[in-house]
């Protein structure tokens, strides 16, 4: 997976692409991830990116000339299977559709600031638009960064077998059931004992109880989903 992202702060990216699971991940060549600067492609005098908005309102939106100029020279290298744009207002980004998104080849994320986006870049140029969550945040690249740690993890190789991301929250519509490492007693406080019972099989069933029973308590929306699903 080849995943460009443009950005107009591109140094709000470094910490996150450097270190931990994705750093390893680039260091590995298990994805290539370039960033682009998109002060670079503005043909403005001055270095702009973004201008007042026609008709009045709070905030500065982003010009569509250095965006069109970067993505275009982006598309005469290769071909892109998706443009994603993370936005407020989007549908809310889930474990199926970032499941989807770590199969596809070539991607570009395009961050936005300031106000917004000129319209013309989402229609001309965007495939793909998701929200975070419904809370606003000043900029993409923080968006971005989670949209790229949840597909690089799920690529090939990227995680050993210990930190398989199988079961994961999500991947099968539930929470997971609580994690407990050593010790097996700390200040008076026992990890449950079918943990170290060395039985698979009760532990598995305790999993599989506690995940319902989180889920239910924390996330009754995803709780009713599996229900349906399951009558
Ligand atoms: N940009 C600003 N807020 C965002 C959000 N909640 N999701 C995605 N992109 C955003």
């Amino acid at each position: 997976m080849r995943i460009d992202i443009i950005s107009a702060v591109p140094e709000l990216l470094k910490g996150p692409l450097d270190h931990s699971i994705v750093g390893r991940a680039r260091k590995s060549k298990k994805v290539e991830i370039v960033v682009h600067d998109l002060r670079s492609h503005t043909t403005d005098k001055h270095g702009k990116v973004d201008d007042y908005p026609f008709g009045g309102g709070a905030g500065l939106v982003m010009t569509p000339q250095p965006v069109f100029d970067c993505i275009g020279s982006l598309k005469k290298e290769r071909s892109y299977d998706a443009v994603i744009f993370p936005t407020p207002d989007a549908p809310v980004l889930d474990q199926q559709t970032v499941n989807k998104l770590s199969l596809l080849g070539n991607i570009i994320i395009l961050c936005g600031h300031y106000k917004g986006i000129d319209q013309r870049i989402r229609d001309e140029l965007i495939t793909l638009e998701v929200s975070i969550g419904d809370y606003v945040l000043s900029g993409g690249e923080l968006p971005a960064m989670i949209l790229v740690d949840s597909m690089v993890r799920l690529l090939p190789g990227v995680l050993g077998d210990a930190e398989s991301a199988l079961d994961d929250s999500h991947q099968d519509g539930l929470l997971s059931a609580p994690v407990y490492t050593r010790p097996a007693k700390f200040r008076g406080l026992n990890v449950p004992a079918v943990l170290t019972s060395g039985n698979h099989e009760k532990v598995r069933l305790w999993r599989e109880e506690k995940a319902l029973q989180r889920t239910r308590e924390i996330r009754p929306d995803l709780y009713r989903k599996i229900i349906n699903k399951s009558n």
